[in-house]
Order: structure tokens, then sequence, then C-alpha cells
């Protein structure tokens, strides 16, 4: 994906890339007009599990990689990425019906000083669950 974006970069000017597992690599004086991600899709093992029919003992690995633990990083995503985004900048994420809705996300959107802009089930995706979540500035 890193080198994919690196080899995107060389056709449009001025593409700063920020490699790190958290946000904790983006300097907090940078502000951003579009923010995109793809976050875990599921909020427990067990329905992960439950939807992709994978067996938790045989999937271990697999099965943590695609699950946030009661949202909690999209939680503190939400409460960071507020700092880096510009005025009327947003954030794009990619979710999944399988996983969850977007009224899992409100509460939490609010509670960081966000809203919800608008949501679009993919038009590609729709058959996988697939939806995107714009988040801005209140
Ligand atoms: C749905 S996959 C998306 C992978 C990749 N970004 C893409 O779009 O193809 C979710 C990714 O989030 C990572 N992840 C899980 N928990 C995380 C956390 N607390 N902080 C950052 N990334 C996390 C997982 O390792 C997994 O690679």
């Amino acid at each position: 994906m890193l080198e994919r974006t690196k080899q995107y970069s060389k056709y449009v000017d001025n593409i700063t890339i920020y490699e790190g597992n958290t946000l904790e690599c983006v300097p907090n004086n940078q502000q951003f007009n579009l923010i995109v991600g793809n976050p875990p899709h599921w909020k427990d093992v067990e329905s992960a599990a439950s939807s992709l029919g994978l067996d938790i003992m045989h999937h271990a690995h697999i099965l943590e990689i695609l699950v946030d633990d009661n949202w909690s990083a999209h939680r503190d995503f939400f409460k960071r990425i507020k700092l880096l985004l510009s005025n009327n900048g947003s954030v794009l994420l990619q979710e999944n019906y399988a996983g969850s809705s977007p009224e899992d996300f409100r509460q939490m959107v609010d509670d960081a000083g966000l809203k919800i802009n608008f949501t679009a089930d993919s038009r590609m995706y729709a058959d996988k669950g697939i939806y995107y979540i714009s988040v801005g500035h209140k």
C-alpha cells in the first residue's frame, strides 16, 4: 500500500508520507483537507468470526487484525483526528455493515467534537456490505 502511494506520488505534487502505526507520527502542526482510512470493521472477535464463517481458534491472527476491540481505536482516532483536520476538511472511513452501522459511530464522533457529514453505500462492494462514513467539524 505504501509503495503504491509512493508510486502515485510521482504524478502528484507535494505529497508527504508519514509512516507509522498511529497518528503520533503526524506532526501536530499539520492540517489536512482529506483523511481516508480503512479501520478494522468489527468490534469483537465473535462477531467477526460469525460474519466471515471463521473458526476463532484456527483464525486467531486474521481475526485480531479485523477487530477493533469495542471500537476503542475508532474512539481514539476521532478524538485525535480533530486537531489534524482543516476547517472544511473531512475524514472518509470505509466500514462494513457486517460489523457496524453508521449509528454505532454517531455518539463517539459527537463526543470528539465532530459530526457525521454523510454516509454512503459502496457502489463497487455493496454486496460485501461496504459503506463509507464522512466526518467533519461541527
Ligand atoms: C480493514 S484492514 C485495512 C488494511 C489496509 N489499511 C487497507 O486498506 O487495505 C484494518 C487494518 O487496521 C489495522 N489495525 C488494527 N487495529 C489497529 C489499531 N489499534 N491502530 C492502527 N491500526 C490498527 C489492522 O492491522 C488492519 O491492517
